[in-house]
């Protein structure tokens, strides 16, 4: 059987103050049984790497260019990220799509820019509310994960993808474990018509995962493990969304 995957996204969160005692505790909680990732700030990253090195904790990136270097002030590429034992990034998350505009060919540029340093993206897909309610989820994820299959063509397979419907996302309103699996079965279909390596990849779920939906959500059959913001700021509740996990 696959291990599942369980990535914290700390999004825009943490302090030096803070960060220390969540990594130690995430740290001495092992082993949890399935792989597991911190997605820091930028700033962070090297902290997360120390305190990570020696153990199978990986650690990864929020968001990447899809340039390889010149004048983009702001940006940081994924060589840049690479060259310091970056494994993950997240690309496409909803927030950037939603405050920075970004498009589904632009995700796929920024995939792509990871593959090419060795760095595994993390690409989000999923439905507002208002196209959940206007029945077209479907459409809307088989449009966004399309626009990176074919960006990434033969190695698309090596991507995770991760589902978070936009309406569950800092909510407390969890997609229940029917409804993600629907979908989870819904991107693995559309992957197998592009990849033989489907069944090995991952697909994560993220939206309000919590300590007490971890393990009902984790066992479905198509979802491969989860994409965890607010309860990845907190020791207990992220070690026991990584125990349901294993
Ligand atoms: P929450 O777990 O806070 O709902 O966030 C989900 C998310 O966006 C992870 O990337």
């Amino acid at each position: 059987m696959k291990s599942k995957l369980v990535v914290g996204n700390w999004k825009m969160h943490g302090s030096r103050a803070s960060n220390e005692p969540l990594l130690a505790a995430i740290v001495q909680g092992r082993p949890y049984g399935c792989d597991v990732a911190v997605c820091a700030p930028f700033p962070y990253l090297t902290e997360v790497a120390l305190a990570f090195a020696g153990s199978d904790l990986r650690w990864g990136a929020q968001d990447c260019s899809m340039h390889e270097q010149g004048a983009y002030t702001g940006e940081v590429s994924a060589g840049m990220l690479a060259e310091f034992g970056c494994r993950y990034v997240i690309v496409g998350h909803s927030e950037r799509r939603q405050f920075h505009q970004e498009s589904d060919q632009l995700v796929a540029d920024k995939a792509k820019a990871a593959l090419a340093k060795g760095v595994t993206p993390i690409v989000c897909v999923g439905e507002s509310l208002a196209q959940r309610e206007a029945g077209e989820t479907d459409v809307v994820v088989k449009r966004q994960l399309s626009a990176v299959i074919h960006t990434l063509a033969h190695c698309a397979g090596e991507m995770v993808v991760a589902y978070e419907p936009v309406w569950a996302i800092g909510t407390g309103r969890t997609a229940s474990p029917e409804q993600a699996q629907a979908v989870h079965a819904l991107l693995r279909t559309q992957l197998r018509a592009a990849t033989a390596h489907a069944d090995r990849m991952k697909i994560l779920y993220g939206g309000s995962v919590k300590a007490d939906n971890a393990r009902s959500l984790f066992a479905q059959p198509d979802v491969d493990g989860g994409l965890v913001g607010g309860a990845s700021l907190k020791a207990d509740d992220f070690i026991a969304i990584c125990r349901a996990a294993g």
